[in-house]
């Protein structure tokens, strides 16, 4: 059998199993895992070197609409590019619908946006915000039908939040059709009554945005939208948990008989509230939602990783730019934190970040690794063909350098803010060459795949989800 391309003398890592085997790769998918593959076109030595499938990021923003005068630092040519230096090969970013807005006519936007210009494959989950009748009764079932198979409701953020009622009709329309509600769970009326309070006591800094939004606002959000759930019935995601509390609801929903998902992101590991301390309004760098904790909490969401409470381990990668009156020190922003856009990057230091801390540090082993950044993100957004090494799935994979040992730099990076949050980090395990649907993108650290190679996967039902669609 002739191939495209052998990835030769690696040693594979799936989410079950770690071996040693060639890869074979034809018309963009992998035919062959062996020894002694036969002829190919071109040939990988990945001696010495971890062969994993590609990072699946399923949850980023790009180019998302941000309210007046804000700008969101990544296009979809960024974006994706960063995530690909990364060791991602697919990102799920968010089309978010505006008021009064028909999701089709969202979905045109970024369709329009992302099409050309992406260096990885690319899927989107809808954000919902105006559940009308039509939205529910007649648009969403069509776009579920049409692979837009998972869609996100908010608890926090005026203009975007769902009352219970809404939540509910959503869900409801999730357990009609078999897609898969994901739920950002803080109390935004709690969080509104806190602004007031420090606005009025004139603790305006980026360090008041933690402490408007206390693990109590995300651990009720969190028990509600389980019990919601629970109510209509379906499977639901609680995304980006930032602390034990909120955790333990989920546990004890799990222990009800509950199917939930649970996501947490880097920035629940590595940053605290005394990030946003930093001078002269540094700490604006560390603002998004629910706020990074404290160590112990840090600690909690790291027994989740260890024991398998979490399944997914996603970026939230929500760029805007520092030092920039688009970004996080925008006139508004300047004058309370409650102005300042929402969201760290970090799609390129996901999955580095939780090899190094996770796998090099013993504290994760490597099939969950994998389990936790590409193969769970599959199976849960019906990405079939993607998330595994294995013949007939699509050739995306990373190659890693498990040795290697970097020091994050925003001058590295490749994304369109101009910081990172985890400037000075030390990290061990690093992914060298990135491959997309059989074509090299990365190669030893240097772009060599074009813009536009990635393409648009339409998802299938989650395999959680379909089974409760009546
Ligand atoms: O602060 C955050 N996380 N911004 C992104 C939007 C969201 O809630 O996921
Ligand atoms: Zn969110
Ligand atoms: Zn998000």
């Amino acid at each position: 059998m002739s191939l495209d391309l052998v990835i030769r003398g690696g040693t594979i890592a799936t989410a079950s199993d770690v071996f040693r085997a060639d890869v074979g790769i034809r018309d963009g998918r992998i035919v062959q895992i062996g020894e002694g593959l036969g002829q190919a076109s071109q040939v990988i030595d990945a001696t010495g070197r971890l062969v994993l499938p590609g990072g699946i990021d399923s949850h980023v923003h790009i180019a998302q609409p941000s309210g007046d005068g804000i700008r969101m630092a990544d296009d979809f040519e960024s974006g994706t590019r960063s995530a690909l230096f990364g060791g991602n090969t697919t990102v799920l970013p968010f089309c978010l619908q505006g008021k009064g807005q028909s999701l089709r006519d969202a979905l045109r936007g970024y369709h329009a946006l992302a099409t050309g210009n992406c260096y990885t494959d690319v899927s989107f989950h809808l954000i919902v915000s105006d559940p009308t009748p039509s939205v529910l009764g007649q648009e969403l079932p069509a776009l579920v039908m049409d692979g837009y198979t998972s869609f996100k409701v908010f608890m926090t953020y005026e203009g975007l939040r769902l009352n219970d009622a809404e939540i509910l009709a959503t869900m409801d329309t999730a357990r009609r059709t078999g897609a898969l509600v994901m739920v950002h769970c803080e109390n935004e009326d709690a969080i509104r009554y806190l602004i007031g309070r420090h606005e009025a006591q004139g603790d305006v800094g980026p360090r008041a945005h933690a402490t408007t939004r206390p693990v109590a606002a995300e651990r009720e959000a969190t028990h509600r939208a389980v019990s919601l759930a629970e109510i209509v019935d379906v499977p639901v995601v609680i995304v980006h948990v930032s602390n034990g509390a909120a955790l333990g609801e989920i546990r004890a929903a799990r222990g009800r008989g509950r199917k939930v998902v649970a996501e947490t992101c880097p920035q629940y590991l590595m940053l605290t509230a005394a990030d946003l301390d930093g001078m002269d309004w540094e700490g604006a760098k560390f603002v998004c939602s629910p706020p990074p904790r404290n160590a112990a909490e840090q600690e909690a969401c790291w027994t989740g990783l260890e024991q398998g409470d979490f399944d997914l381990f996603s970026s939230d990668h929500c760029p805007f730019r520092y030092d920039d009156p688009a970004g996080k020190l925008n006139p508004k922003g300047r004058t309370s934190f409650a102005h300042v856009p929402n969201g760290i990057p970090g799609v390129e230091t996901r999955l580095p970040i939780l090899f190094s801390e996770g796998v090099s540090k013993g504290r994760i082993g490597l099939s969950r690794f994998v389990a936790l950044t590409a193969t769970n993100h599959a199976r849960i957004y019906g990405l079939e063909k993607k998330g595994s090494i294995a013949v007939g799935m699509d050739a995306d994979i990373a190659i890693w350098d498990a040795g290697a040992k970097r020091t994050i730099a925003h001058a590295d990076l490749h994304d369109g803010a101009d910081y990172s949050p985890y400037e000075g980090i030390e990290v061990t395990g690093w992914p060298e060459t990135v491959i997309v649907g059989g074509r090299v993108m990365v190669r030893g650290g240097e772009l060599v795949g074009a813009k536009g190679t990635g393409r648009y996967v339409p998802r299938a039902l989650s395999s959680l989800a379909r089974q409760a669609a009546v």
